[in-house]
């Protein structure tokens, strides 16, 4: 009798398994197929962390002519069929070709006539109506291949219009079950067009057309407003930038909308794949290294950056990294004015990016006015990008605004010192130095101002070049510091149980 009731006992402790949660991960870009930002990196690796706690996944993506043909040669076809789309009922065709790697199904919508450019991104007036397909042609391939998920995970505006296709033209449809999330990963592009063109192009009824949903203006709809009124839940990549969002200055027009939507909309910190970026095992980097061995090891990848980019090489100067789209948004014009005042003979700065002309061309001015002290790489490179994180001292993010940001994990990950503004996603992941307790993660600085930039970059000399011991002690504490996705992914499935109890 009283081994029955210590077995009964026991059966109540045991806790309920919680129910497996199937995810369709809706967005413009992925790496490794295709990549121009940090969209792409979470793409990538948010359904891989998510797999790990035992979800589903299945990301969708378009075909991309420009993905590698490594990737198109491995996709196998899963079946098309003919969509309308446009107002005048013009019939598109719709492709799906799969390809399952690593756990995660990527199901790539194939259509020529949309995806056939060099670039994802080209102009409004082709990249609209793209994006209108995909989505449709999203939703309609999950029906065609009978795979309805729990939740439908979309990303940026391009995606935007997912939410208001299913509950419209699909309303009624297998995959009309599924609950939406759509999660803002830059507020500044929104996919804003002429209203009666945005009508044409995307088919939907006049019933979204109104101010509380698309109508942005008197003249304008807005892909991006009507997604977030139609979502049933807003995420976005910080909770910072989920803050921000909702003033007139971070709010790019939309700030009222996200406030009357305030009550659906959460910040969830993004993470890093830790796989992807390993210093101990990188293959990219000249020498690997972990905790134990930072110090030593970052100096030969120090003195092999400097060969390779034709600097001076000397392990003592203090290396200052750059990674960056060159635009507005990434406080590129405090750097261009303060970059004299930085290059002192012990200081070697390597810009990479592309972007606007005026920063490319403002940044081989650098190069050439302070050879051997500044090499700017103006191209997109992988490989560069990880010498840069393994072999640079420092790297800085001033950003006017930063959702998220995800160089300064990745700089962390590799016990480089991030310099960042107090802004989105970098106020919430990197602790400023205190140099009387001696803890933090990097230097930071508030108001969006050259000086204070120049300031936060010097106290990171300071301590550099006069207390290496607590300038070391940084380095590992920020290699220790967790910033996998783990935590994050886990909020995310939280809220999928929340949607879909
Ligand atoms: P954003 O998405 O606003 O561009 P993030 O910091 O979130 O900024 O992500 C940028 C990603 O793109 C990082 O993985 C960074 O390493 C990468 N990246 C940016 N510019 C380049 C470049 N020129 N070459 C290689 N990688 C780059
Ligand atoms: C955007 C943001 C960046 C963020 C990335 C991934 O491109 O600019 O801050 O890290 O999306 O969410």
């Amino acid at each position: 009798m009283a081994e029955k009731i210590v077995a009964e006992q026991k059966t109540q402790d045991i806790p309920m398994p919680e129910p497996r949660r199937s995810v369709a991960f809706i967005g413009s870009e992925c790496y490794p197929f295709v990549k121009t930002g940090g969209l792409g990196d979470v793409m990538y690796a948010l359904p891989k962390a998510l797999i790990a706690q035992n979800c589903d996944v299945k990301v969708i993506l378009p075909r991309y002519r420009c993905i590698p043909q490594k990737f198109q040669d491995k996709m196998i076809y899963r079946g098309e069929f003919w969509m309308d789309l446009f107002a005048d009922g013009r019939r598109f065709y719709v492709g799906i070709m799969e390809y399952v790697w690593d756990g995660v199904v990527y199901d790539f919508i194939d259509n020529e006539e949309f995806f056939s450019s060099g670039n994802p991104y080209t102009n409004l007036v082709d990249d609209m109506p793209k994006y209108s397909f995909f989505s449709k042609a999203a939703l309609a391939a999950l029906n065609y291949m009978n795979w309805i998920p729990d939740i439908i995970h979309c990303h940026d505006w391009q995606a935007a219009l997912v939410p208001i296709y299913l509950r419209t033209q699909f309303a009624g449809t297998p995959i009309a079950g599924a609950k939406t999330i759509l999660t803002i990963h830059n507020l500044r592009f929104q996919g804003i067009y002429w209203l009666p063109t945005v009508q044409y192009w995307t088919g939907l009824p006049g019933e979204v057309f109104t101010i509380d949903v698309m109508k942005q203006s008197y003249a304008d709809a807005n892909m991006l407003k009507g997604g977030l009124a139609y979502a049933d839940m807003i995420t976005t990549v910080s909770e910072t930038y989920a803050g921000e969002i909702q003033t007139p200055f971070y709010g790019d027009g939309l700030d009222s909308h996200l406030r009357h939507h305030a009550w659906k909309l959460r910040g969830i910190v993004n993470g890093i794949d830790c796989r992807q970026w390993d210093s101990s095992s990188d293959e990219k980097l000249p020498a690997v290294y972990d905790c134990s061995n930072v110090i030593e090891k970052k100096k030969e990848n120090k003195l092999a950056l400097q060969r390779a980019l034709g600097l001076r090489e000397d392990e003592n100067l203090f290396v200052i990294g750059l990674i960056s789209r060159l635009t507005d948004q990434k406080g590129l014009d405090l750097v261009n004015s303060i970059l004299p005042a930085v290059i002192d003979g012990n200081t070697q700065v390597v810009v990479l990016g592309t972007g606007d002309v005026q920063y490319e061309n403002a940044f081989r001015y650098y190069e050439d006015a302070y050879r051997g002290s500044v090499c700017s790489c103006i191209m997109y490179d992988e490989a560069r990008a990880h010498m840069i994180y393994g072999g640079s001292d420092a790297l800085l993010v001033p950003s006017l605004f930063e959702p998220c940001g995800l160089t300064q994990l990745i700089a962390m990950h590799y016990g480089t010192v991030p310099v960042v503004r107090e802004t989105g996603g970098l106020k919430d992941t990197v602790q400023p130095y205190n140099q009387f307790t001696n803890e933090g993660n990097g230097f930071t600085f508030d108001r969006y101002e050259a000086g204070l930039l120049l300031d936060a970059i010097n106290r990171a000399k300071t301590l550099y070049f006069t207390e290496r011991g607590r300038w070391d002690e940084m380095v590992r504490r920020d290699m220790e510091k967790d910033v996998s996705w783990d935590q994050s992914a886990e909020r995310y499935r939280q809220l999928y149980l929340e949607l879909k109890p």
